[in-house]
Order: C-alpha cells, then structure tokens, then sequence
C-alpha cells in the first residue's frame, strides 16, 4: 500500500491540477479536500463561506481530514488553509508525505487574477490581499511540508515530475 501524497500551497498554486496528473502517472487515488466537502455539503465553497462563515468551513474541513487520515494510496490536493489547524496537517500525516507548492506572489497573482469561487480574495486590491494572506501563512505552509517544491515558472507537468521523481526516491 502506498502512502498518500499530499500537497498543499497557496490558492492558486496548481495543487489540483498537479495533483490529478501525479494521481494519474502514479496509479493512485485523487481527492480533493473542496470537492469533498462540497459533495458532502451539496454546497459550493462559496456559498458554505457566505451563508455559513468561515469558521463552519474550517469545521468542515477538519472532519475531511479526520475521515481521510485513514485512506491510502491516495493523492490529496488541499485547500489553502488547510494549515491554519495543525491538527489537519497531523491527521494527513498518519500515513501521508506532505509537499509544498511553493510560487513566486507574482505568478500566483497572475493566475488569481481571472479566478472565481475563491471567496478570501473577493473583490478589489487582490494583491494585497494575496500579500497579507501569504504572509500570514508562509512559515505554517513551510513547517508543515515534509519537502518545499519550488515551482518558479514551471508548468504543472515539470512540477509533477519532480514530486513524483521525490515521493518514489524518499517517501
Ligand atoms: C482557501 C482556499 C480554497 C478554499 C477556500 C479557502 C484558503 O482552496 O479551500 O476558498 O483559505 O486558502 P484552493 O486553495 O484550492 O483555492
């Protein structure tokens, strides 16, 4: 059985689509902790924020990690605030390696700037907002991961193969 492959990282930062290629090249399973909770919730994301706050979806999300700290062989793609509570990240642990996309601000902003659903960065002045929210969380992203990807400028498939060349040396 294989452990599961974890990533986390800032919105933004390709945890899906970098997720479902590694799920792909690997054999493994794909979920990702919003779908989860949005199947579960029949509920988008968005709509669980605005109708029910932030604090209920953090709820949400810890019970999602609770529930798959017992799957294997499995690749998960996280929400980016998955970190706030160090009980996920030690729920996904349990038999989990944990990787950190890690994006310049400028390209995160680059690719947030057309995006939707993503109810932090709602409205104007998103580069501040991304800079406050990162900054707030850069040191919980950094001391959660078991390995730091920087991503630079490549595309998801460079990215998916460099995590994919590390889980099967070191994992
Ligand atoms: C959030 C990130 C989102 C989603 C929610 C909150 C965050 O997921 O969980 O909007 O706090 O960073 P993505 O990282 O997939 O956008």
């Amino acid at each position: 059985m294989k452990s599961n492959l974890i990533l986390i990282g800032f919105m933004g930062s390709g945890k899906s689509t970098v997720g479902k290629l590694l799920a792909e090249k690997l054999e493994m399973k794909f979920l990702d902790t919003d779908l989860e909770i949005e199947k579960e919730r029949n509920q988008s994301v968005q709509e669980i924020f605005s109708k029910m706050g932030e604090d209920f979806f953090r709820k949400l999300e810890n019970e999602i990690t609770k529930k798959l700290s017992s799957t294997n062989n499995t690749v998960i793609s996280t929400g980016g605030g998955i970190i706030l509570n160090k009980e996920n990240i030690d729920n996904l642990k349990k038999d989990g390696v944990v990787f950190f996309l890690d994006v310049p601000k400028k390209n995160l902003y680059k690719r947030l700037l057309n995006s939707k659903g993503r109810p932090l960065l709602n409205g104007d002045e998103l580069w501040q907002k991304i800079s406050t929210v990162l900054d707030e969380r850069i040191d919980k992203y950094v001391n959660s991961a078991d390995f730091i990807v920087d991503v630079g400028n490549e595309i998801p498939y460079e990215t998916m193969e460099t995590i994919k060349r590390i889980y099967i040396e070191k994992a």
